[in-house]
């Protein structure tokens, strides 16, 4: 890139940024936990309201986020929560990642833009359904061991 096309594309970023806080900026000029994740222990895809889809991936290990990506289709703003809210709920446990609200997005960020309130939601909704998701899987595979444990003993007897 020309030093010309260098001005012109930080022109357009302090355009795109204007009225949004240091910390949203650092974030979205640096986002955290962009990609997919094979052999996730679960994966949500989640659309907006406004018709953006967020996608998460997560790997648990002893109970706690080991790790978490995501990719999205979405605005600035939604790669911007999502980074914050990935970053956030890696290394946590699943109760401590479920606590993880919309509002502690917006507070971190010092306030979003009434347009981009939804984006934050659209990160916690989507953290949240991976969640359950995983602990769903892991309810259902404790009631097949407990029902093939309960076979073999009924068989025993
Ligand atoms: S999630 Fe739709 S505009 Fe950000």
């Amino acid at each position: 890139m020309t030093q010309k096309h260098d001005k012109i594309a930080q022109d357009l970023q302090e355009v795109i940024l204007e009225g949004y806080s240091e910390k949203f900026k650092n974030e979205f000029l640096k986002p955290k936990n962009i990609g997919k994740i094979k052999d996730s222990d679960s994966y949500v895809s989640i659309t907006g309201v406004c018709g953006d889809t967020l996608e998460i991936y997560l790997v648990i290990r002893d109970g706690k986020i080991s790790d978490i990506k995501f990719i999205t289709d979405g605005c600035g703003a939604t790669i911007t929560c999502a980074s914050y809210v990935t970053r956030t709920a890696k290394g946590k446990s699943l109760e401590e990642a479920l606590r993880i609200k919309p509002e502690d997005v917006d507070k971190y960020f010092e306030g979003l833009p009434e347009e981009h309130k939804h984006c934050a939601k659209l990160a916690v909704i989507t953290l949240t359904a991976a969640i359950e998701k995983y602990r769903n899987k892991l309810n259902k595979q404790m009631n097949r061991a407990k029902a093939k444990i309960s076979r073999r003993k009924h068989r025993a007897k």
